[in-house]
């Protein structure tokens, strides 16, 4: 269970120096701008919880509320930043990148800031990979392009070569935008900042278009992510109502975690049934998959199917394989559907026409949507106002509408997943009105 202590961000050291965002505050009559130290966010979100704490009110496990400090810790004359992106695309992350640039710039006068290439192997001097040169000027129109203008890679580097290179560089602060696995590096590289004494400050922004980063509200990105899967979906259905005995078949990512199928399939009302990792289902018996689909296509004339990719494994060969995060190489769960619905079909002696859509790679190397622009651009800004105040080894995020700062240990010590059991899978039945388990 959660305590007080678990969600403690760590901090470098007293800040003394007045910030320089006191120019944009100071002339108002109260510093409504800051957030002080008691501002904290609660865990809980319902009475019933708080009260079975029993807990006095100064010992419930709360969150730092995110935002500027009136004292900053890094005096911006010598403060050199890093910035860094690692794994897989996501929508907006030139959009962090840009407003880390601007706030650091602009704001708090931090006028040396480096972008390291391709992840962290941008900090591992074998690779050559000379760092980039970040200015306003350089970022000003990058957030209209997909992608990260610092370019990515997946897996860790050696935490002694990465943080060697950061204290050759001169390096103080340090931003990672990165998903789980580069926020469990993230976390190693601060604690071995804390061990040598460095006073190099780690700050994550946290990024995955999967929305499987527990307790940050949601990832950035993943909007734009799963609107961009929505579109495949209604092509998928006008297609599917096109034909005789049309099938249309979505797969979308969403290696362990259901959430860009579930909200992609409720945007729209198109699908019939979605499948998820966290739900397992049979593909035959009576109360099978295949099943229920010839059930509904007889019913309605058509179907579709939204499928995470990391859904029904155990039907599907894999390798055993793994990638440079060390994640599993999966086994084409989408293909199979394809291939046995097919068979199922013509076994039956019936028509079946299925139409297979694969977005991949597109809902997640586009532009950021305004809505996620907007939000890239405030959690940078409060990564940056936390980094200068002098915290470390933690991430930003957001809680009821609330910017929060929060451990990387605490981000990174389970994923976050759609519960079978919630309200979220409860509104994808009500939308799809497929059966609450597909079991033989
Ligand atoms: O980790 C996020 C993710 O979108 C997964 O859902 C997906 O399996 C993976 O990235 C694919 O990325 P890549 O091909 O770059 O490894």
């Amino acid at each position: 269970m959660v305590t007080l202590a678990d969600l403690q961000v760590t901090t470098l050291g007293q800040p003394t120096i007045p910030s320089p965002l006191a120019e944009y505050v100071g002339g108002r009559a109260t510093n409504e701008y800051y957030v002080g130290e008691d501002d904290r966010v609660l865990f809980d979100d319902t009475i019933s919880l708080v009260k079975a704490r029993g807990l006095p009110l100064d010992e419930l496990p709360t969150f730092e509320a995110g935002g500027a400090r009136d004292r900053i810790y890094f005096d911006p004359a010598t403060t050199r930043a890093g910035i860094v992106t690692c794994g897989g695309l996501c929508p907006g992350l030139n959009d962090v990148i840009r407003a880390i640039v601007f706030e650091l710039y602009e704001h708090y006068g931090v006028t040396d800031v480096l972008g390291f290439r391709n992840g962290y192997a941008g900090l591992v001097p074998e690779c050559g990979l000379e760092p980039m040169v970040l200015t306003p000027e350089s970022v000003a129109n990058i957030h209209e392009r997909g992608g990260t203008v610092l370019g990515s890679s997946r897996g860790a580097q050696e935490v002694d070569v990465v943080v060697d290179e950061l204290e050759a560089r001169g390096v103080n602060l340090f931003f990672v935008i990165g998903g789980d696995g580069s926020m469990r590096g993230a976390h190693k590289i601060a604690q071995e900042c804390l061990r040598r004494g460095n006073d190099i400050a780690v700050v994550g922004v946290p990024k995955t278009i999967d929305n499987d980063i527990p307790h940050i509200g949601q990832s950035f990105g993943f909007q734009t992510a799963f609107s961009r899967a929505a579109e495949s979906i209604k092509a998928a259905k006008v297609e599917a109502e096109a034909a005789l005995g049309g099938v249309g078949i979505v797969k979308v990512m969403g290696r362990h975690a259901g959430f860009i199928a579930c909200y992609s399939a409720i945007a729209g009302h198109d699908a019939d049934f979605v499948l998820i990792p966290e739900v397992p289902f049979d593909l035959d018996g009576e109360h099978g998959l295949l099943a229920h689909l010839h059930r509904r296509v007889a019913e309605r004339g058509h179907a579709v199917i939204v499928v995470a990719e990391g859904a029904g494994q155990q039907h599907c060969e894999t390798s055993g394989a793994t990638d440079p995060s060390g994640n599993a190489v999966l086994g084409d769960i989408g293909i199979l559907l394809r291939e046995r619905i097919r068979a199922d079909f013509s076994g039956r002696g019936e028509p079946v026409n299925v139409r297979y859509f694969d977005p991949g790679y597109l809902i997640r190397s586009v532009p950021a949507d305004p809505v996620d622009s907007v939000y890239c651009a405030r959690l940078a800004q409060i990564a940056v106002h936390a980094a200068m105040s002098g915290r470390t080894d933690m991430v930003v995020g957001r809680r009821r509408h609330r910017f929060v700062n929060v451990p990387i240990a605490y981000v990174t010590h389970r994923p976050h997943s759609v519960s079978p059991d919630g309200d979220l899978w409860l509104s994808v039945l009500e939308s799809t009105s497929q059966p609450h388990a597909m079991r033989a």
